[in-house]
């Protein structure tokens, strides 16, 4: 079965279609059969990154009802095993993407023979850009070292886990009647977090409770640091973690620390995969690891990314050292 992994972040410009494009290259390098989906429906620029032209027809041609079939759509890159699904720049956006080609994509993407299938997803917590991000438990959410990154990639979080347990309840249920009362409560400022939220689900429907916080047990995102310059940056980046756990209740794991490299935006200037023309690079050596790790996970195996604040630290290190970055100790 085919592994998604979808790449989000809480706002723009942090980097998620780049890690998108090399983590796919890096994974088809390592012989894995790679599908890289350019979900961000109306600011689509994966294929810029991949050197590949935009007049290929996309997810906009299903949208418009002008294709009826998503596997028409995938197309072969020059990378061996690499294959891509172009977006669209046309559309208003994901957000507005109807219910129906929401669900026709999703089951596109569930259904290819592949072995990955990566997606870049637009920026922002619109209901579309969560769904798709929801189609793993282990989607990889990008933020950068920054206080209002890691601020932007909480709030993503919090939408996401609100977005999953309402669909974890049946339609016109009471639990979700419930779940709409505890929201609008909270936007009064009433004060009641989260974790009182799941023990009043759980007293007041206990059976479809215990199955929809299960799922939310399951649900572990996994953090990419980017643009990382400093071994102080892990401090930044665990602090994700830590608020997601005290407040939301959720596992948040850590998959990369890539640093900063000014060879990134040249590659794209370039329109080259950095992890092609430039594997020694210190961002396409970090993407690289990533991806050894990723292939390494059996689709059922328990996973092995489960990094913790030491083993970020050290990918940190290990990053800023094959830089040499002036900015480290700094
Ligand atoms: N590790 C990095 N080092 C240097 N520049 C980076 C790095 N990652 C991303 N960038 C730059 O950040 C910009 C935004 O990246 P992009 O992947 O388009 O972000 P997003 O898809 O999240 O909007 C690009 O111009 C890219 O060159
Ligand atoms: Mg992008």
């Amino acid at each position: 079965m085919v592994r998604i992994v979808p790449v989000a972040s809480g706002k723009g410009g942090v980097g998620k279609t780049v890690l998108a494009a090399n983590l796919a290259v890096a994974l088809a390098r390592l012989g894995r059969v790679t599908v890289l989906v350019d979900l961000d429906l109306g600011a689509s620029n994966l294929h810029t990154c991949l050197g590949i032209k935009s007049s290929s027809t996309g997810l906009g041609a299903l949208a418009w009802r002008q294709e009826r079939s998503f596997d028409a759509l995938v197309m072969e890159t020059p990378v061996p095993r690499l294959h891509f699904v172009p977006g669209d720049g046309l559309l208003p956006g994901t957000a507005n993407l109807d219910h129906s080609i929401k669900r026709k994509i999703l089951k596109g993407i569930a259904s290819l023979p592949a072995d990955f299938a990566i997606l870049d997803l637009g920026a922002g917590s619109s209901h579309n850009v969560v769904d798709f991000f929801l189609a793993s438990s282990r989607g990889l959410l990008v933020a950068r070292p920054e206080t209002t990154s890691v601020l932007n990639a909480y709030s993503f979080l919090k939408t996401t886990v609100w977005r999953l347990l309402f669909r974890a309840f049946p339609r016109g249920g009471q639990e979700r009647a419930r779940l709409a009362e505890f929201a609008a409560r909270r936007l009064e400022g009433s004060g009641s977090s989260f974790l009182d939220l799941a023990d009043l689900l759980a007293r007041e429907f206990s059976d479809s409770a215990a199955a929809a916080l299960g799922e939310l047990r399951s649900f572990v995102p996994r953090v990419v640091l980017n643009q990382g310059r400093s071994r102080a940056d892990v401090e930044l980046g665990s602090r994700i973690r830590a608020i997601a756990g005290r407040n939301l209740g959720i596992g948040v794991e850590y998959a990369a620390f890539l640093p900063e490299d000014a060879s990134v935006p040249h590659s794209i200037a370039e329109r080259e995969p950095l992890v092609l023309t430039r594997p020694e690079a210190p961002y396409s050596l970090a993407v690289a690891d990533l991806a050894a790790r990723m292939a390494a996970e059996g689709p059922d195996s328990p996973p092995r990314l489960a990094l913790d604040d030491e083993d970020l630290a050290s990918l940190a290190a290990a990053a800023l050292a094959a830089g040499a970055d002036p900015a480290e100790g700094s």
